[in-house]
């Protein structure tokens, strides 16, 4: 499917008349498939326009209509009849005798569908179809549906077909409830297919025909098997969308969001670790092509672990990144803006922007370590470059040896980490514990699952663990309330979501009138902050 994006309505609608002219003009007696609605509205006039200029004749072509409501009378003001008069039939020198529109007023439709499905192929199919689409996708009057039809067929019509068209009646009730269509295969067969969209309340679906796989519950999609469709729209209707991509230490991940910030598309690639940094970033690139060569991308957003300074991942923790320029790499190598942040800093980001949508606030990540995000004024706060690493912040002098080189940072006491080797540690003490026969029966394994289950099942050792974990995770978040006293402290990690054990108790032991909230994109904060940073 090409794509052209028009300024505006007006700037469409010129396109496609003047598509519709050149066709005309090659083939007099072409056969047109018309549509209705308030999108080729321009178009028409610019086509009459045009015939008045004598820049296009219409008196040899044919037309057939897509659609039209069943039943309703010709006369009714409402009716595809009545439009097309009104819109064009009577602005141009077309004859009156080639223009054929599905008969709402017959008394069997379906022997209206079958003459109208055999009049088309006896003028030999359509030459050029335009089409509008459906806010939910449908073209034509062929509404989604786990089966469509391929011929002219009655069909009824959608409740969101009908709140749309509601519009054009005085009330929803009068809308009718049926209508004549061509089918899909009718569309199908012409030989040149132009998809029109117009304005803000179309972005959504043309977002989901670009982006989707054919499938018959957006039947435009269908329209991907054509070799010959453009969709004209408007920039209002056409959606820009920013990829974001969030490199961790097993898996480096990419999510799409649009302009309403939706995430419409999340695949991920395993981190080549043990190779070199150009290898990994080469690994990116190639996932990025792909990506762009599907979808509308404008930007691209990059979260890494550890120190960045603008474009440069000056450092990382567990990945081979030293003082390497991915962003520029990238934006070299694909040809668009690439912005750069830390991991922790894109969640947070996304968590302001669309999660909790607080203006200030804090993210603690638990994880391998204890990242963190500050938000101020909705912005990433990054001071003079890597504010915000809260996992390094000290809570124990002469305490547990970090690999940052210094002593007693709280991701050593409150990562899910710690607590998994505090676990660990406190299971090979208590030998008769259900702690150690559990780790036992998991092959030595530990993770939150088995620490809550254990705890569930009444294990003194693992509770007393757990309530001391929860002791130094309380004293690194009181730490921060004092400091920014922001409007909520958001927590994101695997085992944040353990409402009972974790999030209550660490609630009263704060102690705060700052609200301490779960992340509501979890895993996917970090994709969507990434690509936040390229939309913002
Ligand atoms: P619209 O309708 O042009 O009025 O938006 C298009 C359609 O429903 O196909």
């Amino acid at each position: 499917m090409r794509v052209i994006v028009c300024n505006d309505y007006d700037e469409m609608s010129k396109k496609a008349a003047k598509l519709v002219a050149s066709q005309i003009n090659l083939k007099p007696n072409c056969v047109l498939g018309l549509a209705t609605g308030s999108t080729p509205v321009g178009m028409y006039q610019e086509l009459a326009n045009l015939n008045h200029a004598g820049e296009v004749d219409f008196s040899e072509v044919v037309s057939f209509n897509l659609d039209e409501y069943y039943p309703i009378s010709r006369e009714n003001n409402q009716s595809y009849y009545y439009f097309m008069q009104q819109q064009l039939f009577s602005k141009v020198n077309i004859k009156p005798e080639r223009t054929h529109i599905p008969n709402g007023e017959v008394e069997d439709p379906d022997e209206e569908c079958k003459r109208y499905e055999a009049l088309i192929q006896e003028h030999g199919g359509i030459d050029l179809q335009i089409l509008g689409i459906g806010q939910n996708g449908h073209i034509g009057f062929n509404e989604p549906d786990e089966n469509l039809n391929s011929l002219t067929h009655l069909t009824d019509l959608t409740e969101s077909t009908i709140e749309a068209n509601s519009r054009f009646f005085q009330s929803k009730s009068e809308v009718p409830t049926k209508a004549l269509t061509m089918g899909m295969a009718t569309i199908l067969k012409s030989k040149k297919i132009v998809l029109l969209a117009s304005g803000r309340a179309k972005h959504k679906v043309v977002a989901e025909l670009l982006t989707s796989d054919i499938n018959t519950g957006i039947p435009a999609t269908m329209l991907k098997v054509h070799p010959d469709v453009v969709l004209i729209c408007d920039k209002e209707a056409y959606s820009s969308m920013y990829l974001g991509v969030d490199i961790g230490g097993s898996s480096v991940k990419f999510g799409i969001i649009d302009e309403e910030y939706n995430l419409i598309y999340k695949d991920s690639i395993p981190t080549r670790i043990s190779q070199p940094a150009e290898v990994i970033a080469d690994d990116i690139a190639k996932m990025c092509k792909k990506i762009m060569a599907k979808y509308p991308i404008v930007g691209i957003g990059v979260g890494a672990p550890g120190s960045i300074s603008g474009k440069i991942i000056t450092e990382a923790s567990n990945l081979p990144f030293r003082d390497f320029p991915l962003a520029e790499i990238l934006e070299k190598e694909l040809g668009i803006p690439v912005e750069l942040n830390n991991d922790a800093n894109c969640a947070a980001l996304a968590e302001a922007t669309i999660g909790t949508k607080a203006k200030n606030m804090l993210m603690i990540t638990l994880g391998t370590g204890i990242g963190g995000g500050i938000v101020i004024d909705r912005k990433i706060y990054s001071g003079l470059g890597d504010a915000g690493e809260i996992g390094h912040m000290c809570i124990q002098a002469d305490g547990i040896l970090c690999p940052c080189g210094q002593r007693g940072c709280w991701e050593k006491y409150a990562s899910v980490s710690a607590l998994v080797e505090q676990m660990q540690a406190a299971a090979k003490e208590n030998k008769d514990s259900l702690l150690y026969q559990m780790i036992q029966e998991n092959h030595e394994m530990v993770d939150g699952k088995l620490i809550f289950s254990a705890i569930k099942q009444g294990c003194e050792v693992a509770k007393a663990v757990f309530d001391k974990y929860l002791d130094w995770l309380t004293v690194g978040i009181r730490n921060v309330i004092m400091i920014f006293r922001p409007e909520t402290v958001v927590l994101a990690g695997g085992i944040t979501t353990e409402k009972e054990l974790l999030l209550k108790p660490l609630i009263e032991r704060v102690a705060s009138d700052v609200p301490i909230k779960i992340s509501k994109l979890q895993s996917d904060a970090g994709v969507v902050g990434a690509a936040l940073l390229a939309r913002d």
